[in-house]
């Protein structure tokens, strides 16, 4: 029963995380594109309204026409639309998911006892450790040599590392699967902090000056550029890591923090593309067709660097080994052996279970996939299944 609930809440979690993710990225590609998009006025009431740039669209059937005023307008009306509760149900559902899907059941998704034999509270402590610990980082590169001038493409630099140490670290004390999801989860944590601790804080300072008739200070927006241009770069990487784990070929080999480095650098590069290419339509940019072939060529080296070896050639026999079926029966002893802890009367993940030899009939498909080709079953082999065990298996599927 706990499991079947579990199942449900992660079935609604990950729908409503999905839901507000798509809503919130979609709204901050639309303002970068937005951005990049504006062009100065002419026209000189605009001018003298301190109209910056503006754009002119035409979506679902109407036409729109965005004005950008710089630092602030003269007045502002008072029914603002802000964008938050995107970033933050994102966030708040995205952690509520990790918790019942991972943090509940570390034992099972998270440890790999030939890593690191973590107790379940070793697990999460060390887990939200990764989550505070880079946004702490990450917070005072930015407000440090952030703050200088010419300082960010330091940051992003010094950020790219400690990406690249976190992966490392996080694949050498947790079991691949759940080390990519709490790369990408500290990341994705990082931007929904910046939406929390700067961004809007700094909006409201803006909004509050504004109405007292004071001067806006130009460094709430200048902070809030910058924490909202990192979020971009961000993106693409954090959604590579929350898609990871329907691939297990991505994170089961020994060096799987490289993979993922260079997936989330992949992603990067092809996002300063789409940011790239709508300024240089309009003729600001260089042209950024050398990022996204950059971030192509990364991943079809990943594509031939990780391919599977070609099985030897048997050309010593003149005679092909018969291969002779398999019985189902043999293949229950395996199960018994290595599966049924986990798929049995007591316990049944994903609703698998694999205790009779109709049951392993009626999921032979699934077990192929799982046991042979991805080799995430038995999950981070917990049951100690060998390559023997794992070829009968495929014997027996291919010969039924
Ligand atoms: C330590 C516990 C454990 C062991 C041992 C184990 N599994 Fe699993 N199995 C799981 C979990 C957890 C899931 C759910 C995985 C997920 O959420 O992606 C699962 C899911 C599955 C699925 C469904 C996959 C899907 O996405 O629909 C199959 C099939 C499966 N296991 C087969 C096996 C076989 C065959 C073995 C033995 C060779 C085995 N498992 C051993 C824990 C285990």
């Amino acid at each position: 029963m706990e499991m079947y609930l579990l199942d449900w809440a992660n079935l609604l979690l990950r729908w409503l995380h999905v839901i507000t993710a798509i809503a919130w990225v979609g709204s901050s590609f639309y303002f970068v594109f937005l951005d990049n998009n504006l062009i100065k006025p002419e026209s000189p009431d605009l001018l003298e309204k301190g109209v910056g740039g503006a754009m002119w669209a035409v979506h679902g059937g109407g036409f729109y026409n965005p004005q950008k005023y710089m630092v602030a307008p003269k007045k502002i009306h008072t029914h603002l639309h802000w964008f938050y509760w995107e970033s933050y149900t994102t966030w708040l559902t995205g952690f509520a998911l990790f918790s019942v899907s991972y943090l509940w059941q570390a034992q099972t998704y998270m440890v790999d006892p030939q890593l690191i034999a973590w107790t379940q509270g070793e697990a999460v402590a060390v887990a939200l450790a990764f989550l505070v610990g880079f946004w702490l980082i990450y917070d005072v590169l930015c407000r440090t040599i952030g703050a200088r001038e010419g300082g960010d493409k330091w940051v992003g630099l010094l950020v790219f590392l400690v990406v690249v140490g976190a992966s490392w670290l996080a694949t050498h004390v947790f079991a691949g699967r759940a080390a990519f999801l709490l790369v990408g989860a500290m990341i994705g944590t990082a931007m929904s902090a910046n939406v929390f601790f700067w961004i809007i804080p700094g909006q409201r300072k803006m909004v509050k000056a504004m109405g007292a008739g004071e001067p806006v200070d130009p460094i709430h927006g200048k902070r809030g550029k910058q924490r909202s241009v990192h979020n971009t770069y961000f993106t693409l990487p954090v959604l590579f890591a929350m898609l990871s784990n329907h691939y297990s070929f991505t994170y089961t080999g020994p060096y799987n923090w490289l993979v993922l480095v260079a997936m989330m650098a992949a992603g990067a590069l092809i996002r300063q593309f789409f940011v790239m290419r709508h300024g240089y339509k309009l003729g600001r940019n260089g042209n950024p067709a050398p990022y996204a072939w950059l971030g192509v060529a990364v991943i079809v080296a990943l594509i031939v660097v990780m391919r599977p070896p070609v099985p030897v050639a048997n050309n010593s026999a003149a005679t092909p080994p018969v291969a002779t079926p398999v019985a189902v029966a043999d293949v229950k002893q395996v199960m018994t052996a290595r599966c049924v802890m986990c798929h049995g009367e007591g316990m049944q993940m994903k609703g698998v279970r694999l205790d009779s030899e109709e049951w392993i009939n009626r999921h032979a498909q699934a077990i192929y996939q799982q046991v042979v080709v991805t080799k995430a079953m038995p999950m981070n082999n917990a049951t100690g299944i060998t390559d023997e065990e794992r070829a009968l298996i495929a014997r027996w599927f291919e010969l039924r």
